[in-house]
């Protein structure tokens, strides 16, 4: 069984995966955390797979090395579709949990068959992605969009709360205005997958543009519980109630690009104190 004193690495091109860090602190809210976002090559969904995978190995390499991780965390679903085999058979003796559009939940969720799916070019693009369409997806109609410039504003956003930055708003109305007809009427798409984890941040905007009716559905939770599986840890947070969260001295957010944004990121969001974060160099 991986040792439970060492810390589970957790990794996203950028500030996106904090949304699955969050379910991890509350599905293991003993656990130690060490999170690196790659921001100084993000994004990741608009370069090559190979440039994926060349820093996903990078930053495995680093959690590993540096900090002697007991499981790895892909938060990311373009690192996954790129990185997530090759990984395994770097560090087979590592657990592996890597994050992927929510296919399956969706087509049991939508009444209308119609479902939407925002992801990175990357991810669309992947034969991983192929495969959980064909695997999962067979008896939907699925309306697929790479969402381009979607995760960098986000990333990149100094707004206090994204639901009032205009420019995200008016990529938001595009993209899902691309997918189609939303609405719980026959033919109209009514869920909607999100795809990359930096869209969990803009769930508010979205769900404000697409109406109250319309299913919005993401893998953070189920990536908790499977990184729990997998560890063979008890199912810790609902034996303290259900609410706790791993607490602020557990945690270390590291990135390869500004202080500041992750900073505001995790404070925004997360509600995490400046001095959980450090910037690195994973070259
Ligand atoms: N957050 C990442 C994902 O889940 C990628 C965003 C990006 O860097 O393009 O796909």
């Amino acid at each position: 069984m991986p040792d439970s004193s060492a810390p589970i690495g957790v990794f996203d091109s950028g500030v996106g995966g904090l949304s699955v860090l969050q379910a991890l602190r509350r599905a293991l809210p003993q656990a130690q955390f060490v999170y690196v976002a790659d921001s100084a090559h993000a994004p990741y969904g608009e370069k090559t797979a190979a440039f994926v995978q060349e820093r996903s190995h990078a930053i495995a390499r680093f959690l590993h090395e540096r900090h002697g991780i007991a499981a790895l965390v892909v938060a990311c679903n373009t690192a996954t579709a790129a990185a997530a085999e090759s990984l395994r058979q770097a560090w087979a003796d590592m657990p592996l949990v890597g994050v992927e559009p929510a296919i399956k939940p969706a087509a049991r969720l939508s009444r209308t068959g119609h479902i939407g799916v925002m992801a990175t070019r990357g991810t669309v693009g992947s034969a991983r992605f192929a495969r959980l369409l064909h695997d999962f997806g067979q008896g939907a109609h699925w309306h697929v969009r790479a969402c381009d410039g979607l995760a960098s504003a986000i990333e990149n956003s100094t707004a206090a709360s994204l639901l009032e930055d205009e420019k995200i708003r008016a990529l938001c109305a595009h993209h899902t205005s691309a997918l189609g007809q939303f609405g719980t009427e026959a033919g109209q798409i009514d869920t909607l997958v999100l795809g990359c984890t930096h869209y969990v941040f803009v769930r508010d905007t979205l769900q404000a543009l697409l109406g109250p009716k319309v299913q919005l559905v993401d893998t953070g939770a189920a990536v908790a519980r499977q990184t729990q599986r997998l560890l063979g840890w008890a199912p810790a947070a609902s034996a303290a109630g259900g609410d706790a969260l791993a607490p602020v001295a557990q945690i270390q957010l590291l990135t390869t690009g500004s202080l500041n944004a992750l900073q505001m990121a995790a404070q925004r969001w997360l509600g995490l104190p400046l001095q959980c974060c450090a910037q690195v160099q994973v070259p």
